[in-house]
C-alpha cells in the first residue's frame, strides 16, 4: 500500500471548469426560481384614501381598496403564484368581531382582489384573530386571560368559512392553536367548501423577526407570543406540529421564518410529500433593506441570493415582500 512511487499523477480534481464562463455556470446551476413560486403579501387598512408606507418596511404598503386592486393586477403581470392577503381594521375588540362579519376588511380585500384577478393567481386568507383583537393575541382569552385553545379554534374555523365565502382559493390559518386546520376543514366542508384547500403555518417560531408586520398591521399586542408559537431552539416540535397538520387536512405545509430557519426547512422538506412554503417575513426584507440603504450591500444581488437560498433549501413556495419585483427580474 506505502509503495506508490512519489512520481504517480492523478488528475487534479478541477470543480472550477464548471465555473469559467456564464453560459458554464448557467448550465451547471442545480436551484432556479420561476415567478410562480413566488406569493406577495398584501395589506388592505380599513378607512384611509392614499396608500400609506410602512415606515418598518419601505417599500411595502398599507393600500387603499383601490391601490390594493392595482398591486393585485401588477403581481398577475409580474407572473406571481399567489397574493396573501391581510386585513387591517379601525376597530378592535376582545373577539376579534371583524374576522368574521361578511363585510370585514379582509373579506372586503378578497372579493375585491378576487374580482380584479379571478383565477389568474392563487389568492390566499391569512387566517388570525390577531390584527382584529384589540389584546393583540391570535385567539379570545379565557376567564384567566390565558388564550383559550378551544374557543379560539371555533373562532377562526368561522373566519376561515366567511373568508371563502367572499372568494378566497386557499385558506391559510396561522395562529398557532392545537387543532385549528381540523376545525376549519371540518367548518369548510360544512359550509360547502371541500375544494378550498388548506396551507398551514405549520412550524412557525416565536420570532423578532416579526417585528416590523407589527407595525405593518398596527398590532396591539403587549406581551409575545411564546405560549404558542414554538421555541427558536427546538427542531422535532416542527416535525409534529407539520405531522398533525397534514393529520388534520392541511394541503400545504409552512416553515416561518424562512432565512434563519433553513435547517427547519430542509426537514420538513425531505420529512413531507405536499408542497412545502417558506415565509421570508418582515424583518428579513428590513434588514436586507436597511443595509442597502446604507449602501452596505448589493440589494438585488442580496435579495435573490436570500430567495434561491430559501429554494435551495427544499420549500417551492417562497412568500416574499419582494415577490412582485422579484418576479419580474429573475433570469430567464
Ligand atoms: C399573523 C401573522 C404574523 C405574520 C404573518 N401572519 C404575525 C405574528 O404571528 O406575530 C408575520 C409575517 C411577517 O413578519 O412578515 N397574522
Amino acid at each position: 500500500m506505502s509503495s506508490h512511487s512519489s512520481s504517480a499523477q492523478f488528475p487534479v480534481a478541477r470543480p472550477r471548469r464548471l465555473r469559467r464562463t456564464p453560459a458554464l455556470r448557467r448550465l451547471a446551476t442545480e436551484t432556479r426560481l420561476h415567478p410562480s413560486n413566488l406569493i406577495q403579501p398584501l395589506f388592505l387598512r380599513e378607512g384611509i384614501d392614499q396608500p400609506r408606507e410602512i415606515s418598518s418596511m419601505p417599500g411595502v404598503y398599507q393600500h387603499t381598496r383601490e391601490s390594493l386592486r392595482k398591486a393585485a393586477a401588477e403581481a398577475v403581470s409580474a407572473g406571481v403564484g399567489g397574493l396573501l392577503l391581510f386585513g387591517i381594521p379601525i376597530d378592535k375588540d376582545p373577539l376579534g368581531l371583524g374576522a368574521t362579519d361578511p363585510d370585514g376588511i379582509l373579506q372586503v380585500a378578497l372579493r375585491d382582489v378576487v374580482e380584479e384577478v379571478g383565477d389568474a393567481t392563487v389568492v390566499i386568507g391569512d387566517v388570525n384573530l390577531d390584527e382584529y383583537t384589540d389584546h393583540g393575541h391570535t385567539g379570545v382569552l379565557g376567564p384567566d386571560g390565558d388564550v383559550d385553545n378551544d374557543a379560539s379554534i371555533e373562532r377562526l374555523a368561522d373566519m376561515a368559512v366567511v373568508q371563502a365565502e367572499a372568494g378566497a382559493h386557499v385558506i391559510a390559518p396561522s395562529a398557532m392553536m392545537d387543532g385549528q386546520v381540523g376545525r376549519i376543514r371540518a367548518k369548510l366542508d360544512a359550509a360547502g367548501f371541500p375544494h378550498v384547500p388548506i396551507m398551514g403555518y405549520s412550524a412557525k417560531y416565536a420570532s423578532a423577526f416579526y417585528g416590523p408586520f407589527r407595525d405593518a398591521v398596527e398590532s396591539s399586542l403587549k406581551g409575545n407570543r411564546r405560549a404558542y408559537q414554538q421555541v427558536p431552539g427546538n427542531i422535532r416540535e416542527s416535525l409534529r406540529e407539520v405531522d398533525l397538520d397534514l393529520a388534520e387536512g392541511a394541503d400545504f405545509v409552512m416553515v416561518k421564518p424562512a432565512g434563519a430557519y433553513l435547517d427547519i426547512v430542509r426537514l420538513v422538506a425531505e420529512h413531507v410529500d405536499v408542497p412545502v412554503a417558506a415565509y421570508q417575513v418582515s424583518g428579513e426584507y428590513s434588514m436586507i433593506e436597511a443595509a442597502a440603504a446604507k449602501g452596505w450591500l448589493d440589494r438585488d444581488q442580496v435579495v435573490l441570493e436570500s430567495l434561491n437560498s430559501i429554494r435551495r433549501a427544499g420549500a417551492s413556495i417562497i412568500i416574499s415582500y419582494w415577490a412582485t419585483e422579484f418576479a419580474t427580474r429573475l433570469e430567464r
